[in-house]
């Protein structure tokens, strides 16, 4: 036994052990599967509220839980964030409509552990600018992802992904945030999207959380609507979302959520 691993440090980030890379492996392979085999479903006239049944339906059939349905009173499987929702985009009957882009995000508990992803989906036909954010946001998460190494730190990652982001004229949204998660859905620390190379704590191996940049075409100032729930640009401008599930190991990072399919962007294999 390590007595390094299964501590907290002192900023209460848990260190996890070795073998809980397998509950997260677990539990991350599952949302994954869940967001590649939604994609089938995603056309203009469909339902976010249908998509989401069917999201259920399928954690039903794996034998695992949702962590949204009953989470701070949240009613569904999935958030469903659809063109100037930023998050937490609440399913609905509302039809997809051609050129809409949406965000999926599922999180699931498989024997304890928790799997935390979301990626983008278009109906009919995207448009070069939606195009261009989606983009802009896939790969902004994995600049974030690139500086996931012990060492460095949780500024490293914000930095990483807001010079990115706003090299490319967009911004990054300050009002949420990545989390860390493991055997709880949200724990300490707060992944920020944006921030100073070298400041935060320090990253060490054995800790687990998300990464989930939002990106705006306009500016990054958000409002939630009277449900409580959906957030939405301020600016009305079109927002985007990629998120996963990290792990550090000892020289690197393993992403417990990658696609099986391959299909984590949504453009890929056309
Ligand atoms: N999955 C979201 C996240 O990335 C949290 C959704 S909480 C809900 O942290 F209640 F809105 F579903
Ligand atoms: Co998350
Ligand atoms: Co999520």
């Amino acid at each position: 036994m390590d007595e390094r691993k299964g501590r907290l440090t002192k900023d209460g980030i848990r260190i996890y052990q070795d073998a809980d890379h397998a509950g997260m492996h677990a539990a991350g392979k599952l949302a994954a599967t869940i967001l590649d085999d939604i994609a089938q479903h995603v056309f203009v006239g469909q339902t976010t509220g249908e998509i989401d049944r069917i999201i259920t339906q399928m954690v039903e059939d794996a034998g695992a839980r949702s962590a949204t349905i009953g989470y701070k009173g949240y009613q569904h499987a999935s958030c469903i964030s659809m063109n100037h929702v930023v998050c937490h985009g609440i399913p609905g009957d509302k039809k997809l409509k051609d050129g809409d882009i949406l965000n999926i995000d599922v999180t699931v508990i498989v024997d304890g552990w928790f799997g935390d992803t979301s990626r983008m989906y278009v109906a009919g036909k995207l448009s070069r600018k939606s195009e261009r954010l989606i983009q802009v946001t896939h790969d902004a998460l994995f600049k974030g992802i690139e500086a996931v190494k012990p060492g460095n730190t949780f500024g490293d990652i914000g930095y990483a992904i807001q010079t990115y982001v706003e090299a490319h004229r967009m911004s990054v949204v300050r009002d949420f945030c990545g989390h860390g998660l493991g055997r709880v859905f949200h724990a300490p620390p707060n992944v920020l999207h944006y921030g100073r190379a070298g400041t935060g704590p320090v990253l060490e191996e054995g800790m687990f959380f998300t990464i989930e940049p939002m990106v705006n075409l306009g500016r990054p100032e958000t409002k939630v609507l009277a449900d409580d729930w959906t957030a939405v640009t301020r600016d009305k401008s079109l927002s985007a979302q990629f998120e996963h599930s990290v792990g550090i190991t000892a020289n690197g990072v393993e992403i417990f959520t990658l696609s099986p399919a391959g299909t984590f962007h949504p453009t890929y294999g056309e």
